[in-house]
């Protein structure tokens, strides 16, 4: 597997306490959660799985049940098949063991990270084939919803398609492209194809649509409602520069879900350069998140 020297230099490091000013700026002063003081300079810490609590155990596995009953049927084949090789079902997992099957599968490994990291840090990890995981769980209360990524979503959403070494070189290449987004001002329009993709993405197989997006896989509600037929939702083929364009929802159910018809298609979609796409894209205005344009057709009626 290839790694690449992350184009980043000294002086577009973001220390850590500009990240965190940034976000207390954010977020009206509210506090990032996660301990950040042990962090290295790539927000990288020890998972310290023996520090979990058993309650936290219990409560992962609560929550891999419930996804367990839901995915059958809705989540892609790759995704399941994946999953049950990783046998995360008994409790948090240790990340150590997974990253060195990921790591003989594909080439990526995992790395712990305290949370929210910058983006151009998140950008160097998966450029390098790092995928950063968050350490701490959800509360019991959060059940059903929560704000920031933890552990579960960024574990069970997003690992298991790393064991496929197309999306695995996708997210890659996504990682490259956010670096070089970066310098040529296309960040907010390079964000809405992770949003679309990794975190809502779906895919078209011959036994219906199903889903490979993390951010549906990780989630009780949006797993049934996304492909529920008769919602206002839209189910449009995935066209690159189309869904750049595009606007989401953080705060609901997605007004739009993009098809893909395999992971291939992603991959060669995104190995293009995409600096005459940010600029085109900077003279137009973005589509609201329901929007079908002329000639696009629903997918799932
Ligand atoms: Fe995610």
């Amino acid at each position: 597997m290839d790694t690449i020297a992350t184009s980043a230099t000294a002086d577009t490091t973001v220390s850590n306490d500009d990240f965190l000013a940034t976000v207390a700026e954010k977020s009206n002063g509210a506090a990032l959660r996660g301990n950040y003081e042990k962090a290295d300079e790539q927000y990288v810490v020890a998972q310290d799985w023996d520090a979990y609590t058993e309650e936290e155990h219990e409560l992962w596995r609560k929550l891999y049940q419930r996804q367990m009953e839901l995915l059958p049927g809705r989540a892609c084949d790759e995704f399941i098949a994946a999953l049950h090789k990783m046998d995360a079902s008994g409790g948090i997992p240790k990340f150590e063991r997974t990253s060195e099957e990921l790591f003989a599968a594909t080439g990526w490994r995992i790395v712990a990270v305290p949370g929210l990291i910058p983006e151009l840090t998140f950008f160097e990890h998966l450029a390098n084939r790092r995928f950063p995981i968050t350490v701490w769980l959800r509360k019991p209360e959060e059940f059903n919803y929560i704000v920031e990524p933890d552990v579960f979503h960024d574990y069970f959403g997003h690992v298991p398609l790393l064991f496929n070494p197309v999306f695995a070189d996708y997210m890659q290449l996504y990682g490259k492209g956010g670096l070089k987004a970066m310098k040529l001002g296309g960040l907010d329009y390079l964000a809405r194809l992770y949003w679309y993709t990794v975190e809502f993405g779906l895919i078209k197989t011959d036994k219906g649509l199903r889903i490979y997006g993390a951010g549906i896989l990780s989630s009780g509600g949006e797993v049934e409602y996304c492909l529920k037929p008769g919602t206002p939702s839209r189910h449009i083929h995935l066209e690159i520069e189309r869904c750049l364009q595009t606007l989401y929802k953080i705060d609901s159910f997605q007004e739009t879900y993009f098809v893909i018809d395999n992971f291939q298609q992603l991959f060669d979609g995104t190995a293009p350069d995409f600096t005459p796409y940010y600029e085109r894209l900077k003279q137009l205005d973005a589509l609201p998140a329901n929007t079908l344009l002329p000639g696009e057709v629903e997918l799932l009626p």
